[in-house]
């Protein structure tokens, strides 16, 4: 049975890329969902043939106004995962609460350091030797859901935010096609003591990526 993934985006999606490219069967692309009518994103997906649209949040008086109807484009797809990537809202409780257990983020740090914005920029400044992205199940709490996996690059001399960003980036395409395949393949699940692959705990600090090598990498 495959696994209907929708991916919400905001931007331009390169995240939503590397699914496109590296997710095979039982995980499935049903539909993709931008808050920006600009999103580079819904260009993509349309050119792999996956529906897509913009629900635009400047339309809406209030943010729960907003997810409401956003709840209702995302069950339309009746997805098995809610992928967030590059998603750039804060979400209300009862979004989180509708998808619990069933949506993913990713975050450009290596949670818990640095949640919220500008991850590359306080990674510098805190002289950080290295940094990274995680995935993790969405909770209630801002980028503080259970971790999943983490993926590293080391900080370099002459390092900017955007060197660093950059990166990341190439570190955040293996990692979500990793991640989402464990969760379509029913590997990955959020238990009620945390994030579990293949029914053992994973301990607070997630898993490390490089302990995990894909084959099926592009
Ligand atoms: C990614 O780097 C992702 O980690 C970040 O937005 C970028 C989206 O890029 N997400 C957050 O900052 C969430 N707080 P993309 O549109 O090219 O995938």
């Amino acid at each position: 049975m495959s696994c209907r993934v929708v991916v919400l985006i905001s931007g331009s999606g390169s995240n939503l890329q590397a699914l496109i490219e590296q997710l095979d069967s039982p995980a499935e692309i049903v539909g993709v969902i931008a808050n920006r009518p600009q999103a580079y994103g819904l260009q993509r997906a349309t050119v792999a043939g996956i529906a897509n649209e913009c629900l635009d949040h400047q339309g809406f008086s209030s943010r729960e106004a907003f997810d409401q109807a956003l709840a209702e484009r995302i069950d339309s797809y009746q997805p098995d995962l809610v992928v967030l990537a590059g998603f750039m809202r804060i979400l209300t409780p009862e979004l989180v609460r509708r998808y619990h257990g069933r949506m993913l983020n990713i975050h450009p740090s290596l949670l818990p350091k640095y949640k919220g914005l500008h991850t590359h920029q306080r990674a510098l400044d805190a002289g950080d030797a290295e940094h990274g992205a995680t995935i993790h199940f969405v909770t209630e709490e801002l980028d503080g859901g259970p971790l999943v996996v983490q993926g590293r690059v080391k900080v370099i001399a002459d390092d900017s935010a955007e060197t660093l960003a950059a990166r990341v980036q190439l570190i955040e395409h293996r990692l979500y096609p990793l991640a989402v395949s464990w969760f379509a393949q029913g590997r990955l699940r959020l238990a009620s003591q945390g994030a579990e692959l293949d029914g053992e705990l994973i301990a607070s600090g997630g898993l490390r990526m490089e302990d995990y090598p894909q084959t099926s990498e592009a």
